[in-house]
């Protein structure tokens, strides 16, 4: 096979237009992904159990690492573009990508998204999940209530026939008429053997030519709010992975892998 640089090499020669075609899958493919996904989801079983009061971010990814070496997938994140976790663990205003550290230590009253994405067998599953650590307030509380629920709303969209943008709109519609704020700077997209291919999947209604791609069965995607209580907006730590609201407001996120089938829309990324 060629390498990555020697293909594009080749794509220049002939003039042919880079792959922004999604790859279907297979039936079998797909049974693969719900393996891979089932994987993600005892992953998060274990964190669910493990976020409380007095936990380190560190522990969590040791927890995780422990999950996954049990069930013969590792993690898609590591090395990821030099990423250095297994999983990503953001607390309140972090939003996406916070590295687990010893010193990060849960409290009482904190949210905390953890971002989980493995490869089985070839294939990845990819599903973030907020979870609140103790006792949270009510503000807190809605953000995640909103935030799961405008995830389903966006699932609820991928059936044969209709466009990336409709899951795009209803998630952007669940929350903003909550009065809170979507991302625009991360969007969720197409997985399978790679952790990101097309389409992408914007949480708005936008000017992205991926949303009117038609969906077909054996399209599979993460769908992925991210959600911030004062505004859209982020910004990047010096780490340069960290993101966080730009006013330090709380965020939340939300994300499954979904498959479009004949009977509607599958999510993988379940036990
Ligand atoms: N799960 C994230 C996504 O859906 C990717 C994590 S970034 C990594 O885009 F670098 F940690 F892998
Ligand atoms: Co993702």
């Amino acid at each position: 096979m060629f390498q990555r640089g020697q293909q594009r090499f080749l794509r220049k020669q002939l003039n042919t237009p880079p792959r922004n075609q999604p790859v279907l899958k297979s039936q079998r493919e797909i049974q693969i992904m719900r393996e891979a996904g089932r994987v993600v989801a005892r992953v998060h079983e274990a964190m669910r159990e493990a976020v409380q009061p007095g936990v380190s971010t560190w522990d969590l990814d040791q927890i995780a690492l422990e999950v996954m070496q049990k069930y013969n997938a590792v993690s898609a994140f590591l090395g990821y573009r030099g990423y250095p976790a297994h999983i990503c663990t953001s607390v309140n205003e972090e939003l996406v990508h916070g590295i687990p550290n010893k010193d990060k230590v849960l409290r009482g009253g904190d949210i905390i998204s953890i971002d989980i994405g493995v490869r089985y067998r070839g294939f990845i599953g990819d599903s973030a999940w907020s979870y609140a650590v103790g006792e949270i307030d009510e503000k807190a509380a809605h953000l995640l209530r909103v935030t799961e629920a405008s995830l389903y709303a966006g699932i609820e969209q991928m059936v044969v026939g209709n466009r990336i943008v409709d899951a795009s709109r209803a998630v952007q519609q669940v929350v903003e008429n909550a009065g809170l704020h979507v991302v625009r700077e991360y969007t969720g997209h197409g997985v399978g053997r790679q952790m990101h291919e097309p389409p992408q999947v914007l949480n708005y209604v936008g000017n992205d030519p991926d949303g009117n791609l038609v969906l077909e069965p054996g399209l599979v995607v993460a769908i992925e709010p991210m959600v911030q209580v004062g505004t859209w907006q982020t910004r990047t730590l010096r780490d340069e992975w960290t993101v966080i609201s730009k006013d330090h407001s709380l965020t939340a996120h939300f994300e499954h892998t979904v498959a479009v089938t004949h009977n509607g829309p599958e999510v993988l990324t379940l036990p």
